[in-house]
């Protein structure tokens, strides 16, 4: 069955000129037919590069939507419109206007993990690759990171230079890696090192070998020396660290951390759309204009 859809997908997106891009977390299967794979950022940049009319971006929502702020001219569809990010609507505009009205040197930093509206009130974009290094390149002291409050936090510790004021949202499948879950798999396998996303929770991030992206933490267990590792993110990421490192051992805690909206990418999706072009990511002229800026921003400082 998957063996014809799949025949299918490729012949289609060869006679369309389609790019397909899929983040880390998709199920294993959309990853493998998939042009490009990888991190929030690297995928961002892939949606300005690529030569193609057409992608076909296999995330969730906000992904899609960057890729359209970022490539109006290009036609962006999505195999589940409805694959959405909780985190990307835990902020209100009125607690930003709040902020700016409290602070005079202050710069509004979005997670890319947002919705548009919440990119066009902001100054700059980050992802979790190059949120410090964004962060200590701005000349304002007082940063208010939106709106995930663990990358903030994470961000916090890394520039203690700056006030960081945090909002009070978080990824509610990183916020779902326990502590006490890392230290019973830690117990069974006391030679694992913990790779962790920025996004879990301070005391994940407490007992961590390594913080990262999904590509750095993909990366780190590729070139590391050890051969087990504790993983502390979405549980997609397994299918690049096995594909890269199938002789080494990863393990993830007890509640798996699978997030129910990308898992809604599926081959049948991905068919459907480059048969139908349906599902196509729209977004009103003003607002990919005002959403451009802080995502520009992020791409120029991120070089
Ligand atoms: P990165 O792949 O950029 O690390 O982001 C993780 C994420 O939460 C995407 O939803
Ligand atoms: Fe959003 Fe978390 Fe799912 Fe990423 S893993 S899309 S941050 S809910």
């Amino acid at each position: 069955m998957n063996t014809q859809i799949i025949k299918e997908i490729l012949k289609l997106k060869e006679e369309k000129n389609v790019v397909i891009l899929a983040h880390y977390y998709v199920p294993d299967e959309v990853q493998d037919i998939a042009d490009y794979i990888g991190d929030s950022y690297y995928l961002a940049k892939i949606a300005k590069s690529c030569e193609a009319d057409t992608i076909v971006f296999c995330g969730v929502r906000f992904m899609g939507e960057s890729a359209k702020i970022l490539n109006p001219e290009k036609k962006i569809l999505m195999p589940d419109l409805t694959a959405d990010c909780p985190m990307a609507h835990m902020v209100s505009l009125r607690e930003i206007e709040d902020m700016r009205n409290k602070y005079d040197d202050l710069a509004v930093v979005c997670y890319i993990n947002s919705t548009a509206q919440l990119k066009a009130s902001s100054d700059v974009c980050v992802t979790s690759s190059n949120a410090i290094s964004i962060v200590k390149s701005l000349p304002n002291n007082n940063i208010f990171f939106i709106p995930d409050k663990n990358l903030g936090k994470f961000i916090a510790d890394n520039v203690p230079e700056k006030n960081i004021i945090l909002n009070d949202g978080c990824c509610p499948i990183h916020a779902a890696i326990y502590a006490s879950e890392v230290m019973e798999e830690k117990a069974n396998h006391p030679n694992a090192l913990v790779l962790a996303h920025p996004e879990c929770e301070a005391d994940v991030l407490a007992i961590a070998d390594y913080i990262g992206s999904t590509s750095g933490i993909i990366s780190y267990a590729k070139t590391s020396t050890s051969d087990e590792f504790i993983i502390c993110t979405e549980d997609g990421v397994e299918f690049k660290l096995r594909s890269d490192s199938p002789n080494k051992k990863f393990y993830f805690t007890k509640t798996r951390p699978s997030c129910s909206n990308m898992k809604l990418n599926t081959l049948e999706k991905v068919l459907h759309v480059l048969q139908t072009e349906e599902n196509e990511v729209v977004l009103s002229k003003e607002m990919r204009e005002s959403a451009l800026a802080p995502l520009e921003k992020m791409l120029e400082l991120g070089k």
